[in-house]
């Protein structure tokens, strides 16, 4: 019998599968497998989600003009270029959406962010992977990739999973490389983790004028508030236009646009977060590199590690570290299965991984 058919593209997509934050026979997990802030949300964002208790029937503001007017002041933005979303990954979608279709070319690197080809996908668009080289994002490698079907080149700076970055000079050198007319979406969701000179948001690229180019930022990581859902971008202002015109009417909601514009003033906050992740990210990689094992040197909140491919693989790891009670991140859906990617948790979370990984190794 006839029946109705998904778009051409979308059963090609294997469905996203979140880090655990559930173990059959473990009441409470250690949960170290999707890069949350180690330090939970800010007490200010907590209490301005609390005091919205008595107002959940009513819409959120569907503009929303006080976050995007807090995210200018915070950052220095126009309000009017900033386009909010449920986490940066609806604006990932919405992107795709506005700008890309069947028969056009989504670019992005070999082990980027996920969502980008399972979003290109879902619009009916191809999705183009270019080799890394070191784990890195490689200019060359994409740039030869361009052609007259590429609509948007998604870059992940530092990428997740691998926590490597493309430095400045050449994100600049991406950009002047590219068509005026393919869209760069510099995806900066662990931007406040870092405060290497040579590391750049993208920002300046957008402030460039090209009107091609989109920074993206996420409340998922250092702010601790991925369970709200809220992410932005600072886009040209004609690009504002267009996502304005097909993004939900009330994407983002009214606990989300609370507690974010109390956590964008908890400067103290952020500061603590990025210092606990200095202190806590060489840390880490030192440790586990002391076992014997690969770490590829991350920016971010988070650590890839590559195990051997006989014995102590890193499926075996991860299953030690599961009867633990701690979950890490399987990442062969990027194309690494002989890798486990490591988010930076509180000091007793750090010590237990790196405690679980060398009885392991052991083992
Ligand atoms: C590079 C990158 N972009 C976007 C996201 C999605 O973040 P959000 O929670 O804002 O949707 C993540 C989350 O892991 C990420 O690592």
């Amino acid at each position: 019998m006839a029946k109705p058919a998904p778009r051409p593209g979308i059963l090609a997509i294997a469905p996203y599968v979140p880090g655990r934050g559930k173990l059959p026979g473990h009441e409470k997990i250690l949960k170290l497998a999707s890069n949350e802030g180690a330090l939970g949300p800010s007490p200010k964002a907590v209490e301005a989600y609390r005091k919205l208790a008595g107002e959940l029937h009513r819409y959120p503001d569907g503009d929303p003009y006080d976050l995007r007017q807090a995210i200018g002041r915070r950052h220095g933005l126009a309000a009017n270029r900033i386009v909010c979303g449920n986490g940066s990954d609806e604006l990932i979608m919405l992107i795709a959406r506005c700008y890309a279709g069947p028969g056009d070319e989504v670019l992005h690197t070999e082990h980027g962010f996920l969502m980008y080809p399972i979003f290109a996908r879902a619009v009916g668009a191809t999705p183009v992977a270019a080799p890394e080289r070191d784990y890195t994002a490689d200019v060359d490698a994409l740039l030869v990739r361009v052609t007259t079907r590429t609509r948007i080149l998604y870059l992940a700076n530092p990428n997740n999973p691998t926590g490597t970055y493309l430095p400045a000079p050449e994100l600049t050198r991406l950009r002047a490389g590219l068509p005026p007319e393919v869209l760069l979406v510099v995806d900066a969701a662990y931007a406040e983790y870092i405060g290497r000179n040579d590391y750049s948001t993208g920002q300046e690229l957008v402030d460039a004028g090209g009107d091609n180019t989109i920074m993206l930022r996420t409340f998922s990581k250092i702010y601790g508030m991925a369970a709200l859902r809220l992410g932005w971008a600072y886009v040209p202002a004609e690009v504002a236009d267009v996502m304005n015109r097909v993004r939900n009417p009330f994407n983002t909601n009214a606990a989300a646009q609370a507690a974010g514009i109390a956590a964008l003033d908890d400067v103290e906050f952020i500061a603590r977060g990025k210092a606990h992740n200095d202190r806590w990210l060489p840390w880490l990689a030192d440790e586990i590199a002391a076992l014997g094992l690969k770490v590829v040197p991350s920016i971010g909140n988070f650590v890839l590690v590559e195990f051997p491919r006989t014995a102590k693989t890193a499926a075996a790891a991860n299953e030690a570290l599961n009867r633990r009670g701690i979950t890490v991140r399987p990442v062969g859906a990027y194309g690494l299965p002989h890798h486990l990617r490591i988010t930076v948790g509180l000091e007793a979370e750090n010590r237990a991984v790196v405690d679980g990984l060398a009885a392991f190794m052991r083992g």
